[in-house]
């Protein structure tokens, strides 16, 4: 501890470390919370307080934060072979048996796995199939990509250009030229209130196919979308949209591509979220999940028709032209190979189910009473509360006021740590939880809804 009172790990933190993510002004004043060990679901601060982690840390720690048996795994494949690359027609092991069973799982029949490092550059990746795959086929003009408004697709300028969020655009110029946003298929918000299901599954068709339209079908080379949108706000589609929107695509040659870097690997209720949205993917983009996050390792899994437009093109004896230094690392690989074992032997799917539908309950009821709650929705061990000013009128607090992020930082005083994407706060626990685990969420839930709800009432904040 420093004079100041300060932890020595906070005060180098405050000195050196640039933040994701981060309000800087605010890590200046506070210094950033210290995360010192794990425990299952639950984190342990530097002061030795515990927090029951209900978005498992980014969306992604599902096998909690000390799992011992994909230490011992990483352990024994650094003494075997800490390192080697994909490079050249190079493999190892554990990248080659990993590949097989990621396809295997995905269902991805005769198709193959492309390893990369994050969430980002394999929705990159797809990008990158997606033109090379049109090229082939002699249409080089089909290169925009349409994603969805509030969509969150990652930190690299085209994955940044495919986020349909302001905050992930306005310091950069981004989006790059010919990344597009149509609608999102948020049911609270955007469906209108005397419009049936299945009508406003007909309009956000039909603004797709106009703007597919407008733009030109021959200039359009992908969709990408997530099954269900995580930080835009977690938001399962309408009944029956991706199976518009996938006739859509194919009347225009148009490739769908599946961003599972959050759905993937059980949070939906299913091994992908792709199955549980019925969405039928050209090319599907896996991370956090893969590993449970204990190493950056992640996928894109294609289907056959991109490997033959690859070989097509470098039919002429070049080389694909595409790659990162530490993808299909053997440590990253057997440590995936491992947490999808520890999910199978834990028989994850029907787990998430059951769990699933107890946090659903015990949320409906932590927050029944509140008179700032619009909206509890989700599927799977995916959930989001949204906060609104007025419930009948679905009317939002003004953006100013950060009432999800004070309601998210009351939890976070009562041990319970959640996520607000704007005003909508986000569950998304490790799949590991239990009875327990979901009651714990619930009651110190409701203690942060009572303080959000008093300070309001004083008018506080
Ligand atoms: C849906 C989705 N896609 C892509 C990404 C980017 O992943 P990464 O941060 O590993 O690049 C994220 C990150 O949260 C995500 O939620």
């Amino acid at each position: 501890m420093l004079s100041n009172g300060q932890s020595e790990t906070k005060a180098t933190d405050l000195a050196y470390h640039f933040h994701s993510q981060t309000n800087p002004q605010t890590l200046s004043c506070e210094g950033a919370y210290v995360v010192v060990k794990g425990d299952g679901p639950h984190v342990i601060d530097e002061d030795g307080k515990r927090y029951i982690d209900a978005m498992a840390g980014l969306w992604c720690a599902a096998l909690g934060f000390n799992n011992e048996r994909l230490g011992q795994v990483a352990a024994a494949q650094y003494k075997e072979l800490g390192y080697y690359h994909s490079f050249y027609g190079r493999t190892n092991p554990k990248a080659a048996s990993l590949s097989k069973k990621l396809v295997e799982l995905t269902g991805m029949e005769g198709g193959r796995t492309f390893f990369v490092t994050s969430g980002s550059e394999a929705n990159e990746t797809m990008v990158k199939l997606a033109w090379l795959y049109h090229l082939s086929r002699g249409k080089p003009t089909k290169r925009k990509i349409i994603a969805r408004d509030r969509a969150f697709h990652g930190s690299t300028i085209v994955a940044g250009s495919m986020c349909g969020l302001e905050m992930m655009h306005r310091e950069f110029g981004l989006p790059l030229p010919g990344f597009l946003h149509t609608l999102h298929p948020n049911t609270y918000r955007v469906k209108m209130p005397d419009e049936s299901e299945s009508e406003f599954v007909a309009r956000l068709a039909t603004e797709l196919e106009r703007m597919i339209v407008r733009e030109g079908p021959d200039t359009i080379a992908g969709f990408i979308a997530e099954p269900v949108m995580a930080a835009g706000g977690i938001l399962p589609p309408p009944a029956g949209y991706f199976e518009v929107v996938q006739k859509i695509l194919a009347k225009y040659d148009i490739l769908c591509l599946d961003d599972e870097v959050v759905c993937g690997f059980g949070r939906t209720g299913n091994w992908f979220g792709r199955q549980t949205v019925g969405m039928k993917p050209d090319m599907m983009s896996l991370a956090k999940g893969i590993t449970s996050s204990y190493f950056p390792l992640a996928a894109v899994v294609v289907s056959p028709k991109i490997i033959e437009a690859v070989e097509r093109y470098n039919e002429g004896g070049t080389a694909f032209g595409h790659g990162f230094t530490n993808a299909a690392h053997p440590v990253g690989a057997a440590v995936a190979s491992e947490a999808i074992a520890i999910y199978e032997e834990l028989d994850i799917v029907p787990h998430v189910r059951k769990m699933g539908a107890l946090l659903f309950d015990r949320l409906k009821q932590a927050t029944k009473d509140s008179p700032i709650v619009g909206d509890v929705r989700g599927v799977g061990l995916m959930y989001g509360v949204e906060l609104v000013e007025d419930p009948a009128a679905r009317t939002p607090f003004a953006p100013a006021r950060m009432i999800g992020a004070k309601l998210a930082a009351s939890a976070y005083e009562h041990g319970l740590v959640v996520r607000a994407m704007r005003d909508t706060v986000g569950f998304c626990p490790p799949l590991i939880i239990d009875e327990r685990h979901v009651e714990e969420i619930g009651g110190k839930l409701e203690k942060a809804f009572r303080d959000v709800e008093k300070a309001l009432k004083e008018k506080s904040f």
